[in-house]
């Protein structure tokens, strides 16, 4: 069975003062949930910060990238073994901002993908097409493409733990959701080419009105979640539709 995973995104909104009343909020209502992890990768400089008021309790820590080196000469990069030091468990890698902001390319993302299980820590690889790619009927090849690359440097056995978030890049941030039939159809796509026990993430736009239905679909496995995740209500409300879910 797949435990459901609902991991929290930041990006890059953070302040000392603010996380520690959101993570405290956060740590106390996930303190009675029972059927679903939850976890929340924040900025680099608030690892330490959150490694502390997250000891004990149930939220685990994530980043949300790591350098495909090992170590060496690469000014502002940081690398996946200094991410474990922090007790992190999860880093998102390839995500959408990643790839269209900062040029990140398949081969660089199934670098840092590998750099992160290397480093005993648990790979978010998001994957997911722009409206355009959606429009012109090619989804599938675009996620089977950015997913091919990962899997042909590290192979399948390592969707045993790593995780898998599908988010349609015209649903990040912008209020519009995919369907819970639009969602599954590519989860159940990426499911074919991963094993039963990889857990399969909905984001973009996940909300505590929409989460439900999401994650009543079979192959959704849990929620990666933006905007939501900076409110503690909406994130332990989206966290508690993730237990509640029937098999
Ligand atoms: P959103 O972001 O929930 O704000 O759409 C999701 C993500 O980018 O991971």
């Amino acid at each position: 069975m797949r435990t459901r995973l609902v991991a929290g995104n930041w990006k890059m909104h953070a302040s000392k003062a603010a996380n520690r009343a959101l993570l405290e909020a956060v740590a106390a209502g996930a303190a009675t949930v029972v059927g679903a992890e939850c976890a929340v990768c924040v900025p680099f400089p608030y690892l330490a910060q959150a490694a502390g008021l997250l000891q004990g309790t149930k939220v685990a820590l994530g980043a949300q990238n790591a350098s495909e080196h090992a170590q060496g000469a690469f000014t502002g990069e940081v690398s996946a073994a200094m991410l474990a030091e922090f007790d992190c468990r999860y880093v998102l890698v390839g995500h959408s901002e990643r790839r269209q902001l900062y040029g990140e390319g398949d081969a660089q993302i199934s670098g840092k993908f590998s750099a992160v299980l290397a480093a005993g820590m648990t790979p978010v690889l998001c994957v997911g097409e722009t409206l355009e790619e959606r429009e012109a009927g090619r989804t599938q090849a675009t996620v089977a493409r950015q997913l091919e690359a990962v899997l042909a440097r590290s192979g399948r056995a390592a969707f045993a733990t790593a995780v898998v978030a599908y988010e349609p890049v015209w649903a990040i941030g912008s209020g519009r959701t995919a369907s819970p039939a639009q969602a599954q159809a590519v989860h159940a796509f990426l499911r074919q080419r991963l094993l039963p026990e990889t857990r399969i993430l909905y984001g973009g736009s996940v909300k505590p009105g929409n989460s439900e239905a999401l994650f009543s679909q079979r192959d959704v496995d849990g929620g990666l979640i933006g905007g939501a995740a900076l409110v503690a209500a909406d994130f332990l409300a989206i966290l508690a539709a993730a237990a509640q879910r029937k098999e």
